[in-house]
């Protein structure tokens, strides 16, 4: 169904450049940034499932990647779909499987069968490096065998899978980026299932306690947002990118230290307490990065400089 008032309803159809699903989320919203800055024409279509709106109402159409009548309605007219809306945490998704099948695959069904109706040019999927799960082999690289070991992992690679069929079956040119840990302005601490970098800058910003699940070795590859932002434009630009990349710095950094770099940042003296371990959580991340490379790509932000950046938002 159409929301009523739904503020994309009237525009021509041929004008909508681009459809960004998830895109009042935290990389959806750096991505929907970029295209305003430069100009050009977006729209958003995002339920708010997250709780947060990070884009001016006027590009934001509320509602969910479910409705295909909806997703097929805002993708007439799209050059490009980033598709990144989805039920993200890994937590979450043990709890409720079938509402992560729900909006993981189903969504992304939605999207292609959209993307073919109306021939957009390409579709992005944010796609994760869960898909790895524990197999001890690191670094990671794209043609290890997945082992996902959550409904969030599993929705992932069927989302991957589906891009494949979708390429070759209905000549849907697609590409998916397999993000590692990314971080950034905007990224939420609030939520239940918050990410490590958000949740820790508002704890030493308080001065209170930060709490590591487990003993805090455990590894993870940060990239900042602004180069997941440029891998993204690259994926939709370039016609050689399709099939899967990692997308990531290629440099591993415990939990340990990635708290005492943000306390220390802060100046702040808030102690580091440990919690048990996580249920679903993966102990080594690191991505091989060559395939990325080769299409020129280069992760352009330290980590010194993306927390020093978002730690000024
Ligand atoms: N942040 C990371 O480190 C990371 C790592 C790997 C993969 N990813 C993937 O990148 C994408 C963006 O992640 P993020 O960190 O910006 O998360 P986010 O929660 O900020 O953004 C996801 C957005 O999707 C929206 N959404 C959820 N269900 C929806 C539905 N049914 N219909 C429409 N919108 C819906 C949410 O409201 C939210 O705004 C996700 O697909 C996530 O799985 C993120």
């Amino acid at each position: 169904m159409l929301p009523k008032g739904c503020p994309t309803a009237t525009k021509k159809p041929n004008l909508v450049k681009v459809l960004i699903t998830g895109g009042a989320g935290f990389i959806g919203s750096h991505i929907a940034h970029h295209f305003l800055q430069a100009g050009q024409e977006v729209v958003v279509l995002d339920s708010l499932r997250s709780g947060r709106c990070n884009v001016d109402q006027s590009i934001l159409t509320r509602g969910s990647v479910t409705d295909y009548e909806l997703v097929e309605h805002l993708a007439a007219g799209a050059r490009t779909i980033f598709h990144l809306a989805a039920l993200v945490s890994v937590p979450e998704s043990l709890e409720k499987p079938h509402e992560c099948v729900d909006i993981n695959v189903q969504g992304t069904l939605n999207v292609l069968r959209a993307a073919r109706r109306h021939g957009v040019g390409k579709v992005v999927l944010s796609s994760s490096a869960a898909i790895y799960g524990d197999d001890p082999e690191l670094p990671k690289h794209e043609n290890m065998r997945p082992a996902p070991k959550s409904p969030y992992a599993v929705t992932k690679l069927d989302g991957e899978y589906y891009l494949a069929m979708a390429a070759a079956e209905w000549g849907v040119a697609t590409v998916s980026l397999r993000y590692f840990n990314v971080y950034g302005p905007r990224q939420d601490p609030a939520s239940q299932y918050a990410a490590a970098v958000p949740i820790f800058v508002q704890r030493a910003r308080e001065g209170l306690p930060i709490t590591i699940f487990g003993d805090g070795e455990q590894t993870r590859d940060f990239i900042y947002v602004r180069d997941v932002v440029a891998a993204n434009l690259l994926a939709a630009e370039s016609p050689a990118m399709t099939g899967v990349y990692n997308v990531a710095r290629g440099e591993s950094l415990t939990i340990l230290e990635l708290a005492r770099n943000i306390r220390d940042l802060l100046g702040s003296c808030s102690p580091i307490v440990h919690g048990p371990e996580r249920p679903g959580d993966i102990r080594h991340s690191l991505a091989d990065i060559s395939r990325l490379l080769a299409t020129g790509f280069r992760p352009t932000v330290s980590l010194d400089e993306g927390l020093r950046e978002t730690l000024a938002q």
